[in-house]
């Protein structure tokens, strides 16, 4: 992945000093160490001062360092802190990198700081060694970034061993044991560490009763990965079930307000942090898709949240505790039930009630995840809450990690979404909180134990991407995504360098806006085959009890839910955005269709109408993919020949699952309406 021996090179062949001591050191230690014997560079741990370096990695806190040249750099690095103005405050995660005659130095306060300088360092490569460079600083802008692993420890009979995973098995659990491949954990954390992740969930949100027993009996399980990903500076989750004191505890109610549920959440969660010091908390999906929750007593969200956030609060975990909440069986005939409403009906008038360690995690879109739509009003409508943005790194709905989607750019927007309108504050400044104390942002996984960790070797920079924007949300996608080619392809390992650069952004920069193209139209999202969600299936959910429709019909598609006419969920947003969206006058075009149900011939801002919309952007999304698959055969020879074949492998079933959405989304949609395609291509 992101971490090839090669990446280590710059680093690796010079001569390096480390100062300081702990877990954390010991892994820059170990990582320095092992760089300098393959590439003949040399490394002293301290206190061994008296050497001439090139590179010198140390707490603050160091005594003096006797080195006439560590000095120095030590001196411009806090002479950098003073001049940044803000008491020089680095954080438990923060670092400072600063030159000085030939030497440079990353200064942390904390060790996890020496070990993301370490990942900065070997990211920049030789740049890191530029003698102008300027000092700079860096510090999580969130305190937790997080991955929510589906995995399930016992093969459930429809989701498999990885629920919505499309990279083989769990990398931590099979058939119901925990693997054992603690090596392969251990790599794992290294590449979260490296893209800047602090925090993972190990079992799957929908809890089954093997997986409810981590918590209790197979507490073991959970704290042999946490020992593997402790030197990474990652802690561990767990998925729990609200359920746990009936499933487990033998209690008659898991009612949140009864004493002895609160006594059984104590008690359990005592022993957690007995058996693992670390442990970050715990992750709920209650009373959604038939998991249990509060409502069963009568109680709401914030009562269900409590009860675990206090038995949790003495060790300082946390519980995320998800506003994916709707009802699953509604009738498409029943326009006044609007899926994409829920989470703010049920949460919104929640704010102020949850416990300061709970966070309540929001998907970033009101439905689930589709690769287009309005960012969730919740975002906006909990100020005296925790709130943390939710994403899908797994490629559910964008391709399932057979066709390239770099998601970089639809989080980009997301988290540069200013809700309260333009020049607001946005969604980033939400989940980063006032003093860093926001929810953070957390994903669904996406590794599992293929070759490539990710099915798709290129699906690898969606992980990448997530951990980096994690660490800064205002970071340039493409920017990320070329800190991913440069490590993932080393120079220094292919043959030409440029161009497999050049070719990599124009497969990918793009991928997401072409996915679009190809699939649901306008925002409408939702066009999947049931049950896999893979490949088009327009009509697949039109009648069932999910509640996402389309209404498509002779006249027109899309759902109207502005407040004048339809759902009313247009009225969830503040006033700038609740107007724009209400009209589709003002709407902007790649969601006209989530608000509102137009005729095949409304004329968009773009100038095209509707329905030539829907012909034009599936026949182009093809082309695009078609192109892909050609730019990459130009790299044939350039690359690691089993990373060429898995990606060209791919990309055929991408053109061939591509042709297949436009001809089916162009028929159907030319059937319904009548209306010929204007320029005349063929429509089946
Ligand atoms: C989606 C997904 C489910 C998952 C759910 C969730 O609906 O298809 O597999 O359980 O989201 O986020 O909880």
């Amino acid at each position: 992945a992101w971490l090839p021996p090669e990446a280590f090179r710059s680093l690796g062949a010079r001569r390096i000093l480390l100062h300081g001591e702990g877990r954390l050191v010991g892994t820059v230690l170990n990582e320095v160490s092992r760089a300098c014997a393959r590439y003949g560079g040399r490394m002293w741990h301290s206190p061994s001062w008296d050497v001439d370096v090139d590179v010198v990695f140390a707490l603050r806190d160091a005594d003096e360092l006797p080195n006439p040249s560590v000095e120095a750099a030590r001196a411009a690095a806090e002479a950098a802190l003073v001049e940044w103005g803000d008491g020089g405050a680095l954080g438990d995660e923060g670092f400072v990198l600063a030159r000085a005659g030939d030497v440079t130095a990353v200064l942390a306060d904390a060790p996890a700081g020496l070990l993301y300088g370490l990942f900065h360092v070997v990211r920049l490569c030789a740049a890191a060694f530029d003698p102008t460079r300027p000092p700079e600083r860096h510090r999580p802008a969130l305190r937790r970034r997080m991955l929510n692993h589906w995995d399930n420890v016992a093969v459930h009979p429809v989701m498999g061993q990885v629920e919505r995973g499309y990279a083989g098995g769990s990398i931590f659990w099979r058939d119901g044991r925990p693997r054992g491949d603690l090596a392969r954990v251990r790599e794992y954390g290294r590449l979260l560490a490296a893209c800047g992740v602090n925090a993972i969930s190990v079992n799957n949100v929908n809890v089954s009763r093997t997986e409810a027993l981590l918590l209790t009996d197979r507490l073991g399980d959970v704290a042999e990965i946490a020992d593997a990903l402790r030197p990474y500076g990652i802690r561990v989750h767990l998925s729990v079930s609200f359920a746990a004191p009936v499933l487990l505890g033998g209690l008659p109610t898991a009612d949140p307000l009864d004493e002895s549920v609160r006594v059984w959440w104590a008690a359990v969660t005592w022993r957690v942090y007995d058996r693992i010091p670390d442990f970050g908390g715990f992750v709920v999906k209650a009373d959604s898709e038939g998991q249990p929750g509060p409502f069963a007593y009568g109680h709401d969200h914030a009562d269900g949240a409590n009860v675990l956030a206090a038995a949790l609060a003495p060790y300082g975990g946390v519980v995320h505790w998800r506003a994916f909440v709707y009802n699953h069986h509604q009738d498409w005939r029943d326009r006044s039930t609007d899926r994409a409403r829920a989470a703010y009906d049920h949460f919104a008038p929640l704010d102020g009630r949850f416990r300061t360690n709970v966070v309540v995690q929001v998907k970033f879109g009101p439905v689930d995840f589709q690769p287009r739509e309005p960012v969730s009003p919740v975002l906006a409508a909990m100020p005296a809450t925790r709130l943390a943005v939710e994403l899908q790194v797994t490629q559910e709905y964008t391709g399932q990690q057979r066709h390239v989607c770099h998601l970089g750019p639809c989080w980009s927007e997301v988290l540069r979404f200013a809700p309260w309108g333009p020049g607001g504050r946005t969604i980033a400044d939400v989940v980063t909180g006032e003093a860093a104390a926001g929810g953070g942002m957390v994903a669904v996984a996406n590794v599992g134990d293929d070759l490539f960790w990710t099915g798709h070797p290129l699906a690898q920079a969606n992980l990448y991407t997530f951990g980096r924007l994690a660490w800064d949300p205002r970071q340039d996608p493409t920017a990320i995504l070329d800190e991913w080619i440069t490590l993932t392809f080393p120079p220094s390992a292919t043959a030409d360098a440029e161009l497999v650069r050049r070719t990599l952004h124009e497969i990918m920069d793009d991928s997401w806006r072409t996915y679009e193209r190809y699939t649901a139209p306008l925002g409408v999202g939702f066009m999947v085959n049931p049950g896999n969600h893979y490949g088009p299936g327009v009509d697949g959910y039109e009648y069932t009890r999910w509640g996402t429709y389309h209404f498509a019909d002779r006249d027109g598609v899309g759902v109207d839910r502005s407040r004048a006419s339809g759902t009313g969920f247009a009225g969830q947003y503040p006033p700038y955005w609740a107007q724009v969206y209400e009209s589709p006058e003002t709407c902007p075009d790649e969601l006209l269709l989530f608000f509102h149900h137009v005729p095949y011939g409304h004329v968009l801002h773009s100038g095209s109408t509707v329905i030539q919309h829907i012909y034009d952007t599936h026949f182009a999304g093809v082309e695009e993919v078609t192109a892909m698959r050609r730019r990459w055969q130009t790299l044939n020879g350039m690359i690691d020949p089993s990373v060429y074949e898995r990606v060209a492998e791919r990309l055929e079933e991408q053109v061939r699952c591509a042709t297949e959405w436009r001809d089916q989304i162009n028929t159907y949609f030319f059937r319904k309406s009548g209306v010929p395609d204007e320029r005349g291509r063929t429509i089946y």
